[in-house]
């Protein structure tokens, strides 16, 4: 695992979009798994200008997102359809019929995940998944506990994840739904490339067993152990309490 000690959210995020850059500069029918949440925002702003004022041409990448919320519409403010559509794709020059996000709408929520699994690996495999970390160690939204070989499927929130998300909902926990349908940790370790961003002191507890504890259910980020090419870039809040030497960047 390469782990890179940045200053602060700003540069986390300039160095998250510089690699992805690189990836789809290398490859431009890229397979790009994304994240939704706070932590990506400021990557999906500079990748915006990136195109806008570098040209990065999106025309043949393909996106999958880790997950959805069950039972929110598409169009409703606060589903992961929603939150793409905001923050990164009506900016870019992105296909529609080339980006996929569970659909938490549908009838057959089994079928559906069966579904998404087989579109990712008719699209080859991802090449490079973008992911945020929750305080419990979340990944996606596989909460502690979780299989570690798991697949796309429906998961229970933890009440930890729920109250952080109220945030999104008015503050009100009882708005926010129970149920996602995410990507399973064995879903995202079969990608060949894999950014973990995190920034911020209240994800510090969550980096420190990611990176350094054992590999464990109980938190589920620390999978990423085993990925011959995980990258994780962390502000110094973040990083805070890591106790052996790392690479830093100063850009
Ligand atoms: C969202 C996702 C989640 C978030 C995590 C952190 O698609 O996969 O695992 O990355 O809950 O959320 P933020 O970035 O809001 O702290």
């Amino acid at each position: 695992m390469r782990v890179i000690i940045v200053e602060n959210y700003d540069s986390m995020s300039r160095l998250a979009a510089k690699f992805v850059k690189e990836e789809l500069v290398r490859k431009p029918d890229l397979v790009l798994g994304l994240a939704t949440g706070s932590t990506p925002l400021g990557l999906y702003k500079e990748l915006i200008r990136m195109h806008k004022e570098e040209g990065l041409d999106f025309s043949k990448v393909t996106t999958f997102n880790l997950d959805e919320y069950v039972g929110l519409p598409k169009n409703h403010p606060e589903s992961y359809h929603t939150f793409m559509w905001e923050n990164l794709f009506k900016h870019i020059n992105i296909n529609p019929s080339n980006i996929y996000i569970p659909d938490g709408t549908v009838e057959d929520i089994e079928a559906h995940c069966v579904w998404y699994e087989e579109k990712i690996a008719e699209k080859g495999g991802i090449d490079l998944q973008i992911l945020g970390i929750g305080r419990d160690g979340h990944i996606g939204f596989n909460e502690p506990g979780s299989s570690l070989a798991s697949r796309t499927r429906i998961k229970t929130l933890a009440r930890e994840t729920r109250e952080d998300n109220a945030r999104f909902f008015g503050g009100d926990i009882s708005k926010v739904p129970k149920y996602a349908i995410t990507m399973g940790i064995g879903t995202i370790i079969e990608s060949k490339k894999l950014i973990l961003l995190a920034s911020g002191a209240n994800k510090r507890d969550a980096i420190k067993k990611t990176v350094e504890g054992p590999i464990t259910a109980m938190v589920p980020a620390s999978m990423i152990q085993i990925h011959p090419m995980a990258i994780v870039i962390v502000d110094q809040e973040a990083a805070s309490l890591l106790e052996r030497e790392y690479e830093t960047w100063e850009g």
